[in-house]
């Protein structure tokens, strides 16, 4: 028996729950939570809370997309799946910091706070607080997730602020979702709304929905609300619908940038899309007083079209 196993026992004698909440020593090399409701499975990484896999119907394929070349413990975030960006969204403020992008927990060892399963949902609550040397940077700060399955896929990220000072933050649910080819994929929901083209660094405003033929990196703001992925190889819509969120990040590196990011193959880049539930960039960070907490979360849904 390895520590994984080991690891993944002791979890499974204190929270698992037959037949709907496994911990085993995933084959990506580290403990990950199976959760189970009705027909649907989603599977959910301790190191960084981070959900690998959901698929609603036993014949559907993924609603998430994860990359092959992905491995737990190597101290690099796992490229796909639904990683936890926090407390900051893309490059620290402070480039000169040597901070990592994306916030600190991303490859943290989130700690098991709950589970509980009824007839038909299932719900696993992950917890990561901030180390010492990291509340220096980021403030007096903790974090749960608490993901829930059931015919949807439920996602809900709290922050609370043990400290005496107010704390700004941003963060993002950072959404790889699949898609059958990405020039088939569009995105509804955001028309009218003015983004931020990452890529330029002009603002301007979205004009019907999102399509893709190149690299694609945009916050959309003031976006709380409803958005779908449309996936017309695939033929199904995933509806996504947030709070507590005022913005959304849309993404995807296309050919010569996912080649530079080195963890994903070739072409890997026409089956990905994200579409990233978030408070992000300068004009929707969030700020919380002391001894408050604030909750961002989403709604996934898969629906046949
Ligand atoms: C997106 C950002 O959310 O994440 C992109 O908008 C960034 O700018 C991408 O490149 C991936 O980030 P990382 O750190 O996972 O390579």
């Amino acid at each position: 028996m390895t520590g994984l196993d080991r690891e993944a026992a002791r979890l499974q004698e204190r929270f698992g729950r037959p037949g709907v909440i496994l911990f085993e020593a995933g084959a990506l090399g580290g403990v990950v939570a199976v959760l189970r409701a009705g027909d649907g499975v989603c599977v959910v990484a301790l190191q960084g809370a981070q959900v690998l896999s959901w698929i609603p119907q036993p014949a559907e394929p993924d609603v998430l997309w994860l990359s092959p070349m992905s491995k737990l413990g190597t101290g690099k975030a796992l490229r796909g799946g639904i990683p936890v960006c926090w407390p900051w969204f893309g490059p620290y403020t402070d480039a000169t910091a040597g901070l990592p992008a994306h916030g600190f927990v991303r490859t943290a060892a989130w700690t098991v706070e709950s589970t509980s399963a009824t007839q038909d949902r299932t719900a696993l609550t992950l917890g990561v607080a901030l180390t010492e040397q990291q509340q220096t940077i980021a403030g007096h700060l903790s974090a749960t997730l608490r993901v829930t399955l059931g015919t949807e896929l439920e996602l809900y990220l709290t922050t609370a602020n043990a400290g005496t000072t107010p704390v700004t933050i941003s963060e993002a649910l950072h959404s790889y979702f699949a898609v059958g080819d990405i020039e088939n994929a569009y995105v509804t929901g955001l028309d009218g709304r003015s983004y931020l083209d990452q890529l330029t660094g002009l603002e301007a405003v979205q004009n019907g929905p999102v399509t893709f033929d190149r690299e694609t990196d945009r916050i959309y703001w003031d976006t709380s609300g409803s958005l779908a992925v449309g996936d017309k190889t695939v033929k199904r819509a995933i509806g996504i619908a947030s709070a507590g969120s005022a913005s959304t990040v849309v993404w995807n590196p296309w050919l010569e940038k996912s080649a530079r990011l080195g963890d994903m193959p070739p072409g890997s880049h026409r089956h990905m899309l994200c579409v990233e539930t978030a408070n992000a960039g300068p004009r929707s960070a969030v700020v919380i007083a002391p001894g408050q907490t604030h909750t961002l979360s989403c709604r996934i849904s898969s629906n046949k079209t």
